[in-house]
C-alpha cells in the first residue's frame, strides 16, 4: 500500500480551513506566519512557495520576505528581532540553509520560541527531549500523523531511523520512542547497515542520498517512510532515499517521493502556525 501524504494534506488542510474561518469572529484575525528566504536556491524557493500556496488553501495570512545572498547577519537578526516585536505576526520560520556567512544557530535561537514554528529553537528542542509541551518539528510530526492515519500500531515495534540530523532523524526517533517503539538511530556510517534495516518493522530513511536504501535492506511487509528529497542521477527526476520500484513490492506500506512525506511537512507547519496563534489568543 503505498500512503499519499499528498491527499492526507489535503483532507487536513480542508479541516484547518473550516477552523480558521472561525478565528476573524472569535479572535478579530487570522493566524500570520512570516517566511524568510535568503538568496536563490532552487529548492529553498520552491519550498517556500509551498509554504505560501498551502497558508492561502488554509486561510493563514502568509508574508515571505525575500531578502539576497549577501545579506548580513545582523541584517538578518534585525529583521527577526522585529518580527519577534510585532504582535500580529504568530509565526516566524527562517528556510534553511542559510548562506555560509550567516551562523545559523544564532539565527535559529533568535526567533521567539512561542513563534518557532519549525520547532527549532533550543528552546523547544530542550522541550521535546524533557517531555514538556513544546511545539513539535513538522517533518517528525507529520510522518508520526501518516503511520496513525494508515493505521500502523508502533508501540512495541521495532523502528529503524536512518539519519541523525537536527531536522528529521534525531527527533523522528524521539517521537517513535514517545509512542513505545523499540529504536535503532543509524546512520551511514553504521557497519553492516542492512543487517539492521532488516530487522525494521517500520523504517524511516533520512539520510538525502539517491537510492541509499536498496531492496535487500529491507524485509517484507516493512513500514517504509521515505524522506528523501534528491534528485536522481539518472533521470533527473526528483526522488527519495529508497529504491522504491524494488521496495514497493515488498513493503506493507510505503511513502512516495514527490507527494509522500514532504505534504505532510507542510501540512504540519500549518497546524503549529495555528496552535502559536491559539496559545496567544487564548492566554
Ligand atoms: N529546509 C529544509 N527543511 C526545512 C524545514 O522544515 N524548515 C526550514 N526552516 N528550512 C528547511
Amino acid at each position: 500500500m503505498i500512503i499519499s501524504g499528498k491527499e492526507l494534506a489535503l483532507k487536513l488542510k480542508q479541516e484547518m480551513a473550516g477552523e480558521v474561518k472561525t478565528f476573524p469572529a472569535k479572535y478579530g484575525r487570522v493566524p500570520h506566519l512570516v517566511v524568510i528566504l535568503v538568496g536563490e536556491d532552487a529548492g529553498s524557493i520552491s519550498y517556500v512557495k509551498g509554504k505560501a500556496k498551502a497558508s492561502e488553501e488554509v486561510g493563514i495570512k502568509n508574508t515571505t520576505i525575500r531578502k539576497p545572498e549577501t545579506i548580513s547577519e545582523e541584517e538578518l537578526l534585525q529583521i527577526i528581532a522585529d518580527l519577534n516585536a510585532d504582535d500580529t505576526v504568530d509565526g516566524i520560520l527562517v528556510q534553511l540553509p542559510l548562506p555560509r556567512h550567516i551562523n545559523e544557530d544564532r539565527v535559529i535561537e533568535a526567533i521567539d520560541k512561542s513563534k518557532d514554528v519549525d520547532g527549532f529553537h533550543p528552546g523547544n528542542v530542550a522541550a521535546l527531549w524533557q517531555k514538556q509541551p513544546c511545539v513539535l518539528p513538522c517533518t517528525p510530526k507529520g510522518i508520526i500523523k501518516m503511520l496513525r492515519t494508515a493505521g500502523v500500531e508502533i508501540e512495541g515495534k521495532n523502528a529503524v531511523v536512518v539519519g541523525r540530523s537536527n531536522i528529521v532523524g534525531l527527533p523522528v526517533a524521539k517521537l517513535l520512542l514517545d509512542a513505545n517503539a523499540t529504536v535503532t538511530i543509524t546512520h551511514s556510517r553504521t557497519k553492516d547497515l542492512g543487517e539492521v534495516t532488516r530487522r525494521a518493522e517500520i523504517l524511516v530513511v533520512a539520510i538525502g542520498r539517491p537510492k541509499f536504501v536498496t531492496p535487500d535492506m529491507v524485509s517484507d511487509g516493512t513500514v517504509v517512510i521515505d524522506v528523501g528529497v534528491n534528485r536522481d542521477p539518472e533521470t533527473g527526476k526528483l526522488c527519495g532515499d529508497v529504491d522504491f520500484a524494488g521496495i514497493e513490492p515488498k513493503a506493507s506500506i510505503i511513502t512516495p517521493v514527490p507527494g509522500g512525506v514532504g505534504p505532510m511537512t507542510i501540512c504540519c507547519l500549518m497546524e503549529n502556525t495555528i496552535e502559536c496563534f491559539l496559545r496567544k489568543m487564548e492566554k
